[in-house]
């Protein structure tokens, strides 16, 4: 699919709960780009932030519309990648599985554990392509260190690192399941980073998510609820903001990293079995 938009836009920025919007933007255009795995979550938003073209759109739409397992997730990162998104920032909110990692803070992931059980479209790769792709680092180190920085920078208390367990939703955990999530070694719950993190890496993005923690999921005293959730994030909106444009002004946006050559060698199907 050729590029819908008529310009080369290098970072993208997928919104989670409670971030619909970024009004440091500037010089805005909606665009609304139709892919073949359908339509992404909402029209996407091109435009300048600190002097640097960004593509966003809001995981869930304007409006919390989309479930996360029925998010068009497929669609999202095809159609940041047909913009040529090379760096794509995930903001997410998320509850905590340890004590010290309080609600308030933000935790750059460097590991996933997928516990969605359900149906979701997993992979670009069907139709008589085979492709294994490798995930064992899922999230990408060198744009990490750029969110962990500008999380910093912005005021906010940062754990560089956490083991990220996503569950099917939209029901929040049981008691039972959080804590062997615990047990487990999982440090921060959430719904969404699955499959969107492994997408990214077949559309050779470098992906990081910027994981605000929210609530202590439902082991802690206090159950986690939706009040809980927004009251907690909208504490923190500003920060997060402040983060993301950092990150998107300190993106080396045509530095190239390890995610940008992921599918070499990943296709496992002979070659003359594939549409050029
Ligand atoms: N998002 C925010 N808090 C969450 C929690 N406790 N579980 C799953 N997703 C969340």
């Amino acid at each position: 699919m050729s590029n819908p938009v008529g310009e080369i836009v290098k970072i993208g920025v997928i919104g989670g709960s409670g971030l619909y919007n970024m009004p440091e933007i500037t010089d805005i255009t909606q665009y609304t780009i139709d892919t073949p795995f359908g339509k992404p979550s909402d029209d996407i938003t091109v435009g300048t932030l600190r002097g640097k073209r960004v593509a966003f759109v809001p995981r869930h739409g304007r409006g919390h519309v989309h479930s996360p397992a029925t998010i068009p997730q497929r669609a999202n990162i095809y159609a940041l990648k047909t913009l040529g998104v090379r760096y794509c920032i995930a903001v997410n909110a998320c509850g905590s599985l340890r004590e010290d990692y309080a609600p308030g803070h933000i935790v750059v992931p460097d590991q996933l554990f997928d516990y969605t059980i359900g149906r979701r479209d997993r992979s670009f790769f069907e139709d008589g392509i085979v492709a294994h792709i490798g995930v064992a680092q899922p999230f990408d180190d060198d744009l990490r260190e750029v969110v962990a920085h500008a999380v910093e920078i912005a005021g906010g208390t940062v754990h560089r690192s956490g083991t990220f367990i996503i569950e099917d939703g939209p029901r929040f955990a049981t008691r039972a399941e959080s804590n062997i999530f615990r047990q487990w070694g999982c440090d921060i719950i959430g719904m969404t980073t699955v499959p969107e993190a492994f997408l990214a890496r077949e559309a050779e993005m470098a992906y990081a998510s910027m994981a605000h923690i929210t609530d202590y999921d439902v082991w802690h005293e206090e159950p986690v609820s939706v009040e809980m959730v927004t009251n907690t994030f909208s504490r923190n909106i500003r920060l997060a903001q402040e983060a993301l444009a950092y990150t998107v002004e300190h993106v080396e946006e045509d530095h190239t990293t390890a995610s940008h050559t992921a599918l070499d060698g990943a296709i496992m199907t002979a070659r003359e079995h594939i549409p050029q």
